[in-house]
């Protein structure tokens, strides 16, 4: 029984990661694909690629951009808004994006 109700709340939380990813993936499609890219290669030359990025840093940024603490005009426009949950669906999705890397 122990075994079992330990199982569930695996398959529990498990559910609940990939939650954040396909709601994190909605909201970066519609929020910052235009400068970030549909998969976190960024499209604008001075915006940085988040594909792959640690969620933990993702989240920290936009954490610093929404208090002030890291200043940028844009991007503290943007996490203005931004409640705690959507930073970690944003972030578990950006962290879930697999990249590969290839030296020239
Ligand atoms: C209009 C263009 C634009 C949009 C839309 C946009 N960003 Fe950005 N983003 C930028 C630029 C430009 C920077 C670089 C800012 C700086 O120099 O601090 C940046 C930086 C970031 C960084 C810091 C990355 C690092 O390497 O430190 C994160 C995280 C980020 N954006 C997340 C997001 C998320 C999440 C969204 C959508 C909710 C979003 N951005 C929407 C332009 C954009």
């Amino acid at each position: 029984m122990k075994k079992l109700l330990f199982s569930l709340l695996v398959l529990l939380a498990f559910n609940a990661v990939a939650d954040d990813v396909t709601q994190g993936r909605a909201k970066a499609e519609a929020a910052c694909a235009l400068c970030h890219g549909a998969t976190g290669l960024a499209t604008l030359p001075n915006a940085p690629n988040l594909a792959g990025q640690q969620a933990i840093y993702v989240s920290e940024q936009l954490k610093n951009y929404r208090s002030g603490k890291r200043q940028n005009e844009v991007m503290n426009m943007i996490a203005k808004p931004l409640t705690d949950a959507e930073i970690s669906q944003l972030a578990a999705w950006f962290g879930a994006i697999k990249v590969t890397a290839e030296a020239p």
